[in-house]
């Protein structure tokens, strides 16, 4: 199988001090200088506590028409990964190829093969022109005129239902649909691969759904190898034929959903559902893999627990129904269930992927 993205030791890193003012750009591309200089001067500044590494040579490879996941807490690096696939950082080491093309060597042929869509993909679009109308200047800048242009437009608006409304200005446009135009922005180019950065974020429940079933769409239908960047455990479980789970710069997994959940099947996992709780009556005698608030103001709250050989279900559920009868509460509900992406995370990772 071809890769239509690889990704070979790469790595990244930033000045650690971040500023928000406009004046703070320019302080960072005068430190990138210094650091430039000090690097020449003294080789790799590995240990140089000015600069936090946010890629930390990661390996990944997308597959011809496969669904790809990128799985990650906020802070992960997905989009600083992002980024440079579609050539808008330069790396620090390591290499990355998309569809053959070298990112650093081949920006425009890199450029030619991608359709970019990140979660504030709205920036560029001109508010007070039609959606076909912001599609049809996109498409000029690209040399795409006349007919041909015209075709891809509709098509791309008929993917993501828009055809109805593409003569509409785009300041009155719900979100969900000004997102839809910003998909349709990365279809008319009919690239192999799609970029897609947090793509549903700004999407309500329903939006989120369709325009998911429209990119799973584009690679059953159309053979569009898909990238995902989400820190959105159901999204990757869902969608993704892989999932590399990125984590502090690392990948620390890399497989099918199946197989990453497989890997604690030796595992169970114990849920119990609970209310009431004393607020003095100390936290549960086993330690949760997760805690969840339910509904804070009676304090219905959800334990996930790992269970095992010596701390069986039975066990963990009996010690769990004493620390709740002691500090007056109730168990609602207690079951074994199976692990989810978000249990392997916390399994491998030790934290909770929010
Ligand atoms: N231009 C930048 N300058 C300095 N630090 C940055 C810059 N862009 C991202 N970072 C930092 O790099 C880390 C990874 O960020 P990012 O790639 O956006 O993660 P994710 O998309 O997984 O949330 C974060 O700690 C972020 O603050
Ligand atoms: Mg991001």
């Amino acid at each position: 199988m071809s890769l239509m993205v690889e990704v070979r030791g790469l790595v990244k890193r930033f000045p650690r001090e971040r500023m928000g003012s406009l004046g703070a750009s320019w302080d960072i591309y005068l430190q990138g200088l210094r650091q430039l200089i000090r690097h020449r001067e003294y080789g790799e500044g590995e240990d140089d506590d000015r600069l936090v590494t946010v890629l930390d040579g990661v390996d990944l490879g997308v597959g011809d028409g496969e669904f790809f996941g990128l799985l990650g807490p906020n802070g992960a690096g997905k989009s600083t990964l992002i980024k440079i696939l579609c050539t808008l950082l330069l790396p620090d080491g390591g290499e990355a190829y998309l569809n053959g093309f070298n990112v650093v060597e081949y920006p425009s042929h890199v450029k030619a093969s991608i359709s970019v869509m990140v979660s504030q993909g709205l920036r560029g679009f001109d508010q007070t022109l039609s959606a076909r109308h912001n599609l049809e200047f996109f498409a000029s800048l690209y040399n795409m005129r006349g007919r041909r242009a015209r075709e891809r437009i509709d098509r791309a608006l008929g993917i993501v239902d828009m055809a109805g409304d593409a003569d509409r200005r785009m300041n009155v446009l719900s979100s969900g649909q000004k997102q839809r135009v910003a998909l349709a922005r990365g279809l008319v180019l009919d690239a192999p691969v799609l970029l897609m950065d947090e793509a549903t974020v700004m999407l309500d429940p329903r939006a989120a759904r369709e325009f998911r079933s429209y990119v799973q769409a584009l690679n059953r239908e159309e053979g569009k190898t898909v990238l995902w960047c989400t820190h959105l455990t159901h999204e990757a479980e869902e969608l993704c034929h892989r999932v590399a789970i990125l984590d502090r710069a690392r990948v620390t997994a890399c497989d099918t959903p199946h197989n990453l959940t497989a890997r604690m099947r030796d595992v169970s996992l114990l849920e119990i559902e609970v209310s009431g709780i004393h607020h003095d009556g100390g936290p549960p005698p086993v330690e949760p893999l997760s805690t969840r608030i339910l509904d804070p103001a009676d304090g219905r709250t959800l334990y996930r627990i790992k269970t095992d050989q010596t701390d069986t279900p039975r066990r963990l559920l009996a010690e769990m129904s004493h620390w709740v009868e002691r500090n007056g509460g109730d168990l609602l509900m207690a079951r074994e269930v199976v692990p989810s992406l978000e249990d392997v995370f916390m399994y491998t990772t030790g934290r909770p992927m929010g």
